[in-house]
């Protein structure tokens, strides 16, 4: 399947964005599931990469859409099938914290893509994009060390798939590391 125009167009929606949620990130999120799905050779790769590009298009921190339509938008503009389109729409809704809560997604790909996206939030890139959110919304550096504390110190455990898991320990000794580091120089 060729999904070059659903790229390009999230490319044109996100570029412009420097919360975190920037284009980057979704091409990370994209390239981190697809190296998982490596590992399920079950996996649907275009469902993946569908779903990685359209995580974070309608995304209210960033988007005031309703419905997801600007995903919707995205890939009826690419004519795809009407029941793929309902597929990656699920898997996105599945993913987000703040409408699945922690539920685990049901699919195997929309579980992919969410540890992908929680890889993104920690490791080195994790500590940069943390950061990156605290500065946009004018916050304090210690504001930010606590979202270290409530959310992102948490994130190891909540990885859907094995791999994930693996890949996991080392960001979050990383950010342990970093946290040590922080203190003892602030002190
Ligand atoms: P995503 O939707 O990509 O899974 P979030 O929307 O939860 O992730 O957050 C995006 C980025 O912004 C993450 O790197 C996260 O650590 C950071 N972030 C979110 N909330 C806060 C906060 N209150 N303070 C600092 N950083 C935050
Ligand atoms: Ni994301």
């Amino acid at each position: 399947m060729d999904i070059s125009g659903v790229y390009v167009k999230v490319r044109d929606l996100l570029s412009l964005d420097s919360s975190g949620h920037d284009f980057e990130h979704t091409m990370r999120v994209n390239k981190t599931a697809l190296d998982i799905a490596n590992s399920y050779p079950k996996a649907d790769k275009d469902l993946i990469s569908l779903i990685a590009l359209l995580h974070d298009v309608d995304d209210p921190k960033i988007f005031n859409t309703q419905n997801n339509e600007n995903a919707r938008k995205i890939m009826e503009s690419q004519k795809l099938d009407k029941s793929l389109i309902n597929s990656v729409i699920a898997g996105i809704n599945e993913i987000s914290f703040s409408k699945n809560k922690d539920k685990k997604p049901s699919t195997l790909e929309a579980q992919i893509v969410q540890d992908a996206d929680r890889l993104d939030a920690i490791g080195a890139i994790g500590v940069a994009r943390t950061f990156a959110f605290g500065g946009s919304k004018g916050r304090s550096l210690q504001s930010s060390i606590d979202h270290f504390h409530e959310k992102l110190l948490l994130l190891k455990d909540m990885m859907n798939t094995d791999v994930a898991k693996q890949m996991a320990e080392k960001r979050h000794e990383f950010l342990l590391e970093f946290l040590k580091e922080y203190e003892k120089e602030i002190k």
